[in-house]
């Protein structure tokens, strides 16, 4: 058996007809290599995963040296790459004063919202429909894309409140008093890359200083300088008193986290939450390298920048193979004239990986930050192509 109908005999199919038909055996900087030796670029960054590129040799090097070195303890310990991982991320995110390493963005989502619901005592949580959170149990309960949670009705969501995103009269319905927090995704991703004005997240912040409410904003995608800052708020000027992140956290290595800013860091004692593998010393190692590198690397400053002209560029296709762009940084939604699995198809055949999103017709650029100037040229030529 070759390793698909291996996986396929011996794998749930949950992943059955969404895949890439393809095995992937190696990978380096922004190219990805299948088990027959075809390269493909990497647009989707391992599913908004590889900030730094494949393999980056620095991130290798720090996690075989702590595999060599300290393989793991839980947090029954102190560790030294623990604690500068610790620092690196709760120094780059906004004002934020401490944070809980887990080991997914559904589990951080999870422990948001137990830091809220305790921090104010109250039961309910407002959140966005068509967000998306996570898939146990309790991020589903937060979660309103409905394809998501259609199949599981028994989900707990009694204790949501779904609200539409840049909506914000829909407040007004509220009781303030019961509201704990207000999650969400502000910048949508897998719905299809949807965003509001920038004065509803500033309104947003607005009404939880009013009610008391917590804002927690689920930067499990646009968290690591994907959207061309470090985190996206800052495109606002507006901070959440919790963050949710994971995906890019890592550089690739399994890590979630929550950071809370000093107020509600103040609301935490010992027992609240535990973890067994979070923030684990190889985890550590990897975020605390990511971090390293996307500085050394000037990788925020470099998204800004390219990607304006990205955008640019795809916008020169409207009107002839495109609809829209949308998005920040490096999470980009192309909403296409046609159906967006052709155009991925279309992409793929050319030697390029992009995603697909819940709207039919928009596909997702979620590309390592290291992408460069030449590799974005390809894509250009290949989009060339398949729109001529
Ligand atoms: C915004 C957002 N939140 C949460 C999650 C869940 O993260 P994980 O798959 O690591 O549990 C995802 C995953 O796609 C996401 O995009």
């Amino acid at each position: 058996m070759n390793s698909k109908e291996t996986e396929d005999r011996y794998i749930l199919p949950t992943y059955n007809n969404i895949r890439f038909p393809l095995s992937f055996v190696r990978a380096e900087g922004s190219y990805v290599e299948d088990d027959s030796g075809g390269r493909y670029l990497d647009l989707y960054g391992g599913h908004a995963v590889c900030v730094l590129g494949h393999c980056h040799p620095k991130w290798v090097e720090a996690i075989a040296e702590q595999a060599g070195t300290f393989d793991f303890y839980s947090n029954l310990c102190y560790c030294p790459v623990r604690a500068e991982a610790a620092k690196l991320m709760v120094e780059r995110c906004y004002s934020m004063h401490q944070a809980f390493f887990c080991n997914s963005g559904a589990e951080a989502n999870e422990t948001a919202l137990k830091i809220a619901r305790k921090a104010t005592g109250r039961e309910y949580v407002v959140s966005m429909e068509e967000d998306f959170h996570g898939r146990t149990i309790g991020a589903l309960s937060v979660t309103g894309f409905e394809k998501s949670r259609a199949l599981f009705p028994q989900n707990i969501s009694r204790w949501t409140r779904f609200l539409r995103l840049g909506d914000l009269e829909a407040f007004d319905s509220l009781d303030p008093e019961e509201i704990a927090g207000v999650i969400l995704e502000p910048l949508q991703s897998v719905v299809g890359v949807k965003m509001a004005e920038p004065e509803y997240y500033r309104g947003l912040r607005d009404w939880c200083d009013r009610t008391g409410a917590v804002l927690i904003f689920d930067e499990v995608q646009t968290g690591n300088g994907r959207t061309g800052k470090w985190f996206v708020g800052e495109h606002w000027g507006v901070e959440p008193d919790l963050v949710t992140t994971a995906k890019g956290l890592g550089g690739g290595y399994p890590v979630g986290a929550v950071l809370a800013n000093e107020k509600i860091s103040a609301t935490v004692e010992a027992g609240d939450q535990a973890t067994t593998f979070g923030g684990g010393p190889m985890a550590a190692a990897a975020v605390a390298a990511t971090y390293r590198i996307i500085e050394e690397e000037g990788l925020v400053e470099q998204v800004a920048r390219l990607s304006s002209g990205v955008i640019e560029r795809l916008g020169g296709y409207v009107g002839r193979g495109i609809e829209e762009v949308r998005g920040l940084g490096y999470l980009l939604g192309v909403r296409c004239e046609k159906p967006a699995k052709e155009i991925q198809a279309a992409l793929l055949d050319r030697g390029i990986l992009v995603g697909t999103s819940g709207d039919p017709q928009t596909f997702r650029l979620l590309p390592p930050l290291t992408v460069s100037e030449e590799e974005w040229g390809v894509f250009f030529a290949a989009l060339d192509d398949i729109f001529a």
